[in-house]
């Protein structure tokens, strides 16, 4: 089977179909994902915060990003794998940034890469596009902008807020992205930028009308319960199946009941070890 397409992507968004969007970081949690179906796989560089226990998402480098995303790949039979372009990859110019979604693309297994921001980024996009590279956008809350949006805070709240939101929105369809992420945003900004665009909006945080949804696998499988911001549902609390099942083999090591006869190997033949020798 084929990993779904950018023409694939939008053809559900023309025929309604709502787009089911997930982070992953390894080969097993990809494998999971895949085998559930979801339409988009995205490595973000959240893998920062989730994988590698940072604060926020700025010191996570390309390769490391591409690290992460080879292993997600050989996990992939169906869904469209996204490529998150990491803080400093794409800022100093679009030259840059187009270097290195080139490598991105070229090392990873990825089919399109995502990079954050609107008006300010759209060079980039169109060279990247021209280039033959699928962009996914990213505007509202865009997590490496934490420093001068004075923390995660939700956007575009006040009508200057929300109408600059919208230009980016457009600004990044216009540059040629084939999809945009919506970060935080107020539900009717989100149902207004995902009515004004042709392509496809994915959101998290930003209510119910966008063409899609994308979560963090941990959040939603519920790994760190005592993450909850208001836009995280938990569908399933793993983190207490796992601090039960860790800590029953514990006890079972402690006290000598694992492994068993059924958890241990035997020789084919039954003479003793000693006459052996
Ligand atoms: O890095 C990430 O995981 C993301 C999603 C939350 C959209 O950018």
């Amino acid at each position: 089977m084929a990993n779904k397409s950018v023409l694939d992507l939008r053809k559900l968004k023309a025929g309604n179909d709502k787009i089911v969007m997930v982070t992953a970081y390894d080969y097993t949690m990809a494998r999971l994902v895949d085998m559930a179906g979801v339409d988009m796989v995205l490595v973000g560089d959240s893998l920062g915060m989730v994988v590698q226990g940072r604060q926020d998402t700025l010191p996570v480098t390309l390769d490391e990003v591409i690290y992460h995303t080879k292993c997600v790949a050989r996990g992939l039979e169906q869904a469209h794998l996204v490529f998150d372009m990491p803080f400093g990859t794409y800022q100093v110019s679009a030259e840059q940034a187009l270097e290195n979604a080139i490598r991105a693309i070229k090392e990873s297994g990825a089919q399109s890469v995502k990079l954050e921001g609107g008006e300010r980024v759209a060079d980039a996009i169109r060279l990247m596009v021209a280039a033959g590279i699928p962009v996914v956008g990213h505007v509202g809350l865009t997590p490496q902008s934490v420093h001068a949006m004075g923390g995660f805070k939700v956007q575009g709240r006040t009508d200057e807020a929300a109408e600059r939101v919208i230009r980016d929105a457009l600004a990044v369809q216009d540059a040629g992205a084939f999809c945009l992420v919506l970060e935080g945003l107020p539900t009717d900004v989100a149902a207004e930028i995902t009515a004004r665009l042709e392509i496809p909006t994915i959101g998290i945080g930003a209510g119910p009308h966008c063409d899609g949804q994308v979560l963090v696998c941990t959040d939603l499988l519920g790994m760190n319960l005592g993450f909850k911001p208001k836009f995280v549902k938990h569908y399933a609390r793993l983190q207490e199946t796992i601090l039960d099942a860790v800590g029953t083999y514990a006890s079972e090591v402690r006290t000598g009941a694992f492994p068993d006869g059924d958890h241990s190997f035997t020789r084919k033949s039954p003479r003793k070890l000693a006459k052996l020798y």
